[in-house]
């Protein structure tokens, strides 16, 4: 990559930044499609073939952000090396290999430390990337809302300030601007401040953003009853689920990561109760921790939700790997205790391979999102997890408090309902919180804190 190409790739951090939310552009220059090499490493006699799986996504994860894998390099060794990440005659076979299928970029298949991604740059006369370079380059051009947007600038710049030295000559060119330039400061030092602002700025941002979150989360919180996070890896059929269950209309698309922004419905579960659904951000096998950090806000509903709706591509060819990838990113933002349902989705691709998944995992659910097989069992299942964490209580409420009876059938699942002498005698199912604010009118529950 030339300096003239690197310059335009590298915008990110200029413009008319507005309050809130920078444009953010990618990493890979978009003006036409880059062609790149793929580089994956084995390292310590691990298994070569989930190497190859990796790479296989790392190439879709090129062709989601607009570039041409055309060639890749395997490698197996015991361990990184620190100066190359691959040992300098691999590079220079990598090199080889570029100049052969005239490659402009070389992407390799983990996060590269910034004197690595310098040297090999170097070596490899073209720009050196790595995949988290490649998802933050997604995700800036998913980005819609201004949070969103926002997320994915601080993330980008978490993962530049340490490699501005590499980019020092492309920053330079820029100017400091009026009062940037203190005597006897570098160009470098300069920029590193300039971006470090804009990391405090957004940085604040966000934390203002998420207080205002966990207010009307808080809100939703007194007025109904339980929330429910479908979480799942990239492409798993989130989107298409929630539109199934509800009349969202979610952007469905068949790509990485088309999903950023949460999407929240109300839902009606089979027993009447009323349910808060939110579709996530898809995860994947090494999401960047700059990206995790930065959706905290986002992710916060995850942590909050009292039931977690895992969905898994029961046609991924490693279904076990993609799991696995999502219950790490789950605990690295603190919901790993959050229940859990597994849901076996693209079971009309995969329906014997979605049985079998089914069958290692009690209480989950075989779904079609597509054909809708299945959905009546998973709303019934859903109700059955969450019932679990309700209690039964009998009411009593005066005939002149119908505000009182919509919101017991509004926040809870009414069993029966009939007319005393004194008012409507209620068998309700309830959370914690609506109990509480049915209190005045509970005459019993099998709670056993209560019924004794
Ligand atoms: P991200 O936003 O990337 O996290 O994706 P997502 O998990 O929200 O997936 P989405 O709902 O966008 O679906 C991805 C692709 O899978 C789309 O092409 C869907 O049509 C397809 N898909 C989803 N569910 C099913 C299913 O049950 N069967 C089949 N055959 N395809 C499905």
């Amino acid at each position: 990559m030339g300096d003239d190409r690197a310059n335009r790739s590298d915008d990110s951090h200029r413009g008319a930044f507005g309050e809130f939310g920078g444009e953010s552009t990618g990493l890979i220059d978009r003006a036409f499609r880059e062609r790149i090499v793929l580089a994956g490493v084995t390292l310590n006699r691990g298994d070569t073939e989930i190497t190859e799986a990796s790479l296989d996504e790392l190439a879709q994860l090129v062709d989601t952000a607009g570039a041409d894998a055309v060639a890749r390099v395997h490698q197996s060794r015991e361990s990184p090396d620190a100066a190359t990440y691959v040992g300098s005659g691999k590079a220079a076979e990598i090199r080889d290999v570029s100049e052969e299928h005239d490659a402009d970029t070389v992407v390799f298949d983990d996060e590269l430390s910034p004197a690595q991604q310098g040297n090999l740059t170097a070596i490899l006369k073209r720009s050196a990337l790595d995949r988290t370079a490649v998802i933050l380059d997604i995700f800036a051009q998913n980005a819609s809302s201004l949070e969103g947007k926002a997320q994915v600038e601080l993330a980008q710049l978490r993962y530049r300030l340490p490699r501005l030295r590499g980019m020092g000559k492309v920053l330079s060119q820029q100017g400091g601007g009026i009062g940037t330039r203190g005597p006897g400061e570098t160009q470098l030092e300069v920029d590193r401040r300039r971006l470090m602002r804009r990391v405090s700025r957004l940085e604040a941002d966000l934390k203002r953003v998420r207080r205002h979150r966990a207010t009307q989360s808080k809100a939703r919180r007194r007025t109904s009853n339980q929330s429910v996070a479908i979480v799942g890896y990239t492409n798993s059929g989130k989107s298409t689920l929630l539109n199934r269950l509800t009349d969202a209309g979610v952007l469905v698309e068949d790509r990485l990561f088309a999903t950023l922004d949460a999407t929240t419905r109300r839902l009606d579960l089979p027993g009447g109760e009323s349910v808060y659904m939110t579709d996530t951000v898809g995860f994947v096998r090494k999401l960047p921790h700059q990206l995790v950090d930065a959706f905290k806000s986002t992710l916060d509903v995850v942590v909050d939700a009292d039931l977690l709706l895992h969905v898994v591509d029961s046609s991924d060819p490693d279904p076990m790997g993609s799991i696995d990838a999502v219950r790490h990113v789950l605990s690295e933002i603190g919901a790993a205790d959050v229940p859990e349902m597994y849901v076996f989705n693209k079971a009309d691709l995969a329906p014997v391979e979605a049985a079998r998944l089914a069958a290692r995992e009690p209480d989950s659910v075989v779904v079609s999102a597509v054909t809708g097989d299945g959905v009546p069992e998973l709303l019934a299942e859903v109700a059955n997890r969450l019932r679990a964490v309700t209690s039964l209580y009998s009411l009593l409420v005066p005939f002149d408090r119908g505000d009182i009876l919509a919101m017991a059938h509004r926040e809870g699942e009414v069993l029966s309902e009939t007319a005393d002498e004194d008012g409507w005698s209620l068998e309700a199912r309830l959370d914690e919180g609506s109990a509480g604010r049915l209190d005045e009118f509970v005459v019993d529950s099998d709670r056993p804190e209560l019924s004794g």
